[in-house]
């Protein structure tokens, strides 16, 4: 089970305005798939069995059924955004090192039956819902029975071919329709793999970092971009302008490829209920440094920059004006 170009043209997404390309969407068995990975660039592969044993059952229904009593981790939002936080960065009595910070979403416990519920009653002004927890043995027979017969040896292939390190996690995500995931990178190789309804997913590669503006490191928002997509402030962020990028809509049976580092904004389409998506998150491959670095590892180094720096200086308010101080004046007019 796949979908066609088509068929995703047809469903019902944000409009943004962004230089975007369309990410290249070709058949599991070709090996230009290999061919792009190795070059941790994105693609969008088609026909694979995946997680064909999810495709085939894993529905709100079915999981009311084997999951209603187990308690998961569930995100609410006043507006369709999902922007994550780290709670290690904020601020607290237990915490006198972190940022003052008011997120915009809150966390709680939930079984699947009352989450399940409140997305099938849910009208204009709830607070929106957002599953995300990692799949586990505590999930019951039914969907072990089914992630066993995930198709491991093709996932196992990408990862020896590439070198990555271990799988880390595969996160169960069940979102409302037009909830959006806001655009940030994460640490990992990421295989991102679609079960029910449809995902528009926007990537950039990671040398588009100065147009997308990151918060800082030691905030609980680090990895995120600053910039609002749905009325971006050109005047604090005016290289976001300048921003390129690539796109692809993803539906059952789909399995996107983001690359370690590649940013990306994820939105569930406003139409045909509730989407199901399971990542699969690997360790990438060992450092091993080559001349010219590539622009995710220089991502890497300003990160640990950043992080030394928070480290001497032990206050994050001192870190952007001595790297500030360090370039102003020598590095910005040669
Ligand atoms: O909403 C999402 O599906 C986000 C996924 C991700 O950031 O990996
Ligand atoms: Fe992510």
């Amino acid at each position: 089970m796949t979908t066609n170009k088509k068929e995703c043209e047809t469903k019902k997404f944000r409009k943004y305005n962004i230089q975007l390309e369309q990410i290249q969407r070709i058949h599991y068995q070709d090996p230009k798939v290999n061919e792009l990975i190795k070059n941790n660039q994105p693609v969008l592969i088609t026909n694979s069995s995946l997680v064909k044993s999810a495709c085939e059952k894993w529905n709100t229904d079915f999981f009311e059924k084997y999951l209603g009593k187990i308690n998961h981790t569930v995100y609410l939002s006043n507006d369709h955004n999902f922007k994550y936080f780290d709670e290690k960065k904020v601020l607290s009595e237990t915490n006198p090192k972190g940022v003052e910070f008011t997120p915009k979403t809150r966390r709680l416990d939930m079984e699947m039956s009352e989450f399940i519920k409140k997305v099938k009653e849910w009208k204009s002004g709830d607070e929106r819902l957002y599953l995300q927890h990692t799949l586990n043995a505590t999930m019951g027979n039914a969907i072990v029975a089914d992630y066993v017969k995930f198709d491991w040896r093709f996932a196992g292939e990408i990862r020896q071919k590439n070198n990555w390190g271990e799988l880390t996690s595969n996160v169960l995500f069940i979102s409302m329709e037009g909830n959006v995931t806001p655009c940030h990178y994460d640490e990992q190789q990421n295989l991102f793999a679609q079960i029910q309804g449809y995902k528009r997913c926007i990537l950039f590669p990671p040398n588009q970092f100065e147009c997308l503006y990151p918060h800082p490191v030691y905030h609980p928002h680090d990895r995120q971009s600053m910039v609002d997509f749905d009325k971006p402030d050109y005047s604090k962020y005016p290289k976001f302008k300048d921003v390129k990028g690539c796109e692809t809509v993803i539906g059952p049976g789909d399995v996107l490829y983001i690359p370690i580092y590649w940013w990306h904004h994820v939105e569930s389409s406003m139409e045909g209920g509730p989407t199901i998506t399971v990542n699969f998150w690997y360790k990438g491959s060992p450092t091993t440094i080559e001349y010219p670095l590539k622009d995710y590892q220089k991502v890497s180094i300003m990160r640990n920059v950043e992080k030394m720096l928070l480290e001497v200086l032990q206050d994050p308010k001192e870190v952007g004006p001595l790297l500030r101080k360090m370039v102003d004046g020598r590095y910005t007019n040669p």
